[in-house]
């Protein structure tokens, strides 16, 4: 393989710099050239590709976003779409590619696959939703961003006495908000997976005030079955529970920032594995972490599979929130 292309897609996440990097510098080793496609499929229908040197991807390891710039494109989605992307592949020459992204984005990927072209899928998204990888590109920053949120918040929270509902990211997943409530101290956790009545919310605000707590935090994914307004309307209206209440929706300052030294070596190491698998022959696969172990996993897998959170971790959160 000699030519081969690689693109960041759906939402950023911080480290897609670092693993575009590493796909180039891997692909210069095996005497490849590597095309950066821009703005995900948007730019691969339009045939927006550049010829990416090492030197165009020095000083961006450590930058937030992604040099290559991102979009969602409805077009791809359609067959029509598809072939299009096929024709605008062959045009240029490229015999492989790599997708960096979340698992719409990793669909997409499988799509081309099965059209006939050689593609490596690479997980990036701040979710952790992504079936196949212990860590996806971008969580472990997201969730520093939310952490040092959080003890902001709650210096305040305590400083007045006042509950904090707090919304982080997360459509479909509460990875985020369950990590976030153990490792910043929250007193309770609200996921998509798994539902709690607002009449039960309150009622842990009221036991956390009468057990003399000094602040409440609740952490709430996007995904929630009800909006934190809605909540917060609802628990100034029973005037019960003991806090003044405060909302926050952190909001896309999460998926900013320069990446964490775990994403940095992740992006890398899965960056350089994304490049050997197409070198090697593998093709509709997904390059994920497994332990410590780096895993090739088939991207029909990956997309047709939910990934869990352990109860485990709800049992953590529930006991150390006392
Ligand atoms: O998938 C990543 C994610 O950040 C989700 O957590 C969030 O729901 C969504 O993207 C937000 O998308 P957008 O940036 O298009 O508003």
């Amino acid at each position: 393989m000699k030519r081969i292309a690689v693109m960041t897609s759906g939402g950023d996440a911080p480290g897609m710099n670092a693993a575009i990097r590493a796909v180039v510098r891997t692909g210069l080793e095996y005497e490849m050239e590597v095309y950066g496609i821009r703005q995900a499929y948007t730019g691969c229908l339009n045939g927006d590709f550049e010829l990416l040197t090492s030197r165009e991807v020095s000083g961006i390891l450590q930058r937030g976003g992604t040099i290559l710039q991102t979009a969602r494109n409805e077009e791809f989605r359609t067959l029509q779409g598809q072939r299009r992307a096929l024709r605008r592949l062959n045009e240029h020459g490229i015999e492989g590619l790599v997708v960096i992204g979340g698992d719409g984005s990793l669909r997409g990927a499988l799509t081309l696959c099965q059209l006939g072209f050689p593609v490596v899928g690479v997980p990036g998204s701040i979710d952790n939703d992504i079936w196949g990888t212990d860590m996806s590109i971008g969580v472990d920053t997201a969730l520093n961003t939310i952490i040092d949120a959080l003890d902001r918040i709650r210096d305040t929270a305590t400083s007045h006495q006042r509950a904090f509902l707090i919304e982080v990211m997360g459509r479909n997943c509460g990875y985020l908000a369950l990590m976030a409530g153990i490792l910043g101290g929250a007193e309770l956790v609200i996921t998509p997976e798994q539902h709690v009545s607002m009449d039960d919310v309150a009622q842990s605000l009221i036991d956390s005030y009468v057990r003399g707590k000094t602040h409440a935090v609740a952490v709430i994914a996007e995904g929630a079955s009800y909006h934190v307004t809605e909540l917060a309307a609802f628990l100034e209206n029973r005037k019960d529970v003991g806090f003044e209440i405060r909302l926050s929706i952190l909001g896309h300052i999460q998926r900013g920032g320069s990446p964490s030294a775990f994403d940095r070596r992740l992006a890398s190491q899965l960056g350089m594995r994304a490049v050997e698998a197409l070198r090697d022959g593998n093709t509709g696969v997904m390059v994920g972490m497994n332990g410590r172990q780096i895993q090739l996993v088939p991207l029909e897998e990956v997309t047709s599979q939910t990934r869990e959170m352990t109860d485990s971790y709800y049992e953590l959160a529930r006991i150390l929130s006392r």
